[in-house]
């Protein structure tokens, strides 16, 4: 491996002129410090970006807004912006994601106007996404539309301040484009989510393994031999899959899209409804981007201790509150992040975080190495949004090729791979048409 680490500098603020925040304790920044670092190590790709935006500032003075999942990864992210010139406001994506040593570390370490607590309630996640739209930002980065959301619902005077909002999560996309289809979109976005540089990778690989990971330190389960029922197909459907299989987990697959479906089951996996899943499986996972996948007719059939999360990005794959009115009681915290709700016929259903994303709840996300290349992209994408001020109409756009060339090419430089190159005679072959057999 040729991976170089790119130092990140510290911008201490003194205890008296601390940036704006509301995080939870500033005594956890010690730790916070030690994990954003330990993230940068495995972010060769965004440290690179990182020193040349210090020496260009190609975001100077402009305003940013990010309403992202507050980790070490998104500590890097912000480190970067900041090298680049940003005047910027931190809040959550996910009242349950927030790491608060790496929220109090942005703050006393890196100078960074920080609003996220872990546990917050609705109130709070909504006034700290409030915070972040009254920095009256001209770029925004969202992970989930929330942001663009308050500003369209709320705050529709301050549109016109907006240049561009990035979009991390195929979610927060499907909304946008919706709200592009109505033609009520008020500012140009750019699907960061949408890139190859993003979903191949961090859709796949990092919810893949991190789900797994969330779904272990919860539990502490063994997971070889259970029967896992992974609802949803897409990217981070398959990426879990592939994890699960790995460590000796039988796989059910339940989808709505017929192509998907068949994709699971040439890759090997069982396809059935829900409602077939339910009697059989032992742990239950939703990730669709969809509401209500798992509702009462499928609580109803499972087995005493059959455990159910969610690593979608909202809350509402499951019918918690469906569950709820079917419970007879609910333990809350029979272990930490982990509610049982007991059911006629002396069965328990445990659930895992509340239905909320299970790998940025109950474990730390994403690895690094892949947030590497996702925040890169979105790095990138707010420069090239900055440099086409203006020009961007009001839609929602693909992050351009030459990005995402550039990233995986220098992903794999830092990885220490070389790939071939395409012969003058390879590439007039590629645009040509006469040559047959
Ligand atoms: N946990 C994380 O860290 C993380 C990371 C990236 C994305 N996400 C979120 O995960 C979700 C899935 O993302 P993706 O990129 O895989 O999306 P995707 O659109 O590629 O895949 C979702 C799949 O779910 C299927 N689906 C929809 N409704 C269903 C239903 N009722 N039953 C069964 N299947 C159904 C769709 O047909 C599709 O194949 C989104 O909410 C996304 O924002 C979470």
């Amino acid at each position: 491996m040729t991976q170089t680490t790119v130092a990140l500098k510290e911008s201490k603020s003194s205890p008296g002129n601390l940036p704006p925040h509301d995080v939870r304790n500033l005594s956890y920044a010690d730790g916070g410090r030690k994990r954003i670092e330990w993230a940068n190590n495995d972010m060769p790709v965004l440290g690179r970006i990182r020193q040349r935006f210090e020496k260009e500032k190609p975001l100077a003075g402009r305003r940013m807004s990010a309403c992202l999942h507050v980790t070490a990864e998104t500590a890097n992210l912000m480190c970067t912006l900041k090298a680049g010139g940003a005047d910027l406001v931190l809040c959550a994506s996910n009242p349950l994601s927030t790491q608060d040593d790496v929220a109090a570390s942005l703050v006393r370490d890196f100078g960074i106007c920080v609003y996220a607590i872990k546990g917050e309630d609705n109130d709070s996640y909504y006034k700290h996404i409030e915070a972040a739209i009254h920095h009256r930002p001209s770029i925004t980065m969202d992970d989930g539309a929330d942001l663009v959301h308050g500003l369209h619902a709320n705050y529709a005077e301050y549109a016109s301040d907006i240049v561009a909002s990035m979009e991390e999560t195929t979610t927060g996309v499907i909304r946008l484009r919706a709200l592009d289809r109505q033609g009520q979109l008020k500012f140009p976005v750019i699907a960061v989510n949408d890139a190859q540089t993003k979903n191949l990778f961090d859709n796949r690989y990092g919810t893949g393994q991190s789900t797994v990971d969330g779904i272990i330190r919860a539990t502490d389960i063994l997971v070889a031999g259970r029967t896992f029922v992974i609802a949803g197909y897409g990217w981070c459907g398959k990426g879990f899959a592939m994890r699960a299989r790995g460590m000796g987990a039988n796989i059910i697959v339940t989808e709505v899209n017929p192509i998907r479906a068949i994709e699971a089951r040439m890759d090997g996996f069982q396809v059935m409804p829900m409602a077939d899943a339910a009697p059989v499986g032992d742990v239950f996972c939703t990730l669709t981007g969809n509401m209500h996948v798992i509702r009462p007719e499928h609580f109803e059939r499972m087995k005493d201790g059959a455990i159910v999360c969610n690593s979608g990005h909202f809350d509402i794959e499951l019918d918690l509150k469906g569950l709820a009115r079917m419970a007879q009681k609910v333990d809350k915290g029979v272990r930490p992040l982990v509610d049982a709700y007991h059911l006629d016929g002396d069965r328990r259903v445990f659930v895992l975080a509340e239905g909320r994303l299970v790998n940025l709840s109950a474990a730390h996300g994403h690895p690094a190495s892949v947030m590497d290349m996702s925040f890169a992209t979105q790095a990138l994408t707010a420069e090239y949004a900055l440099k086409n001020e203006g020009k961007l109409e009001v839609h929602v756009h693909r992050v351009p090729d030459h990005i995402e060339d550039f990233i995986s090419r220098l992903k794999l430089e830092t990885l220490g791979v070389g790939i071939d190159t395409l012969t003058p005679d390879q590439e007039k072959y590629l645009a040509s048409w006469e040559i047959g057999t």
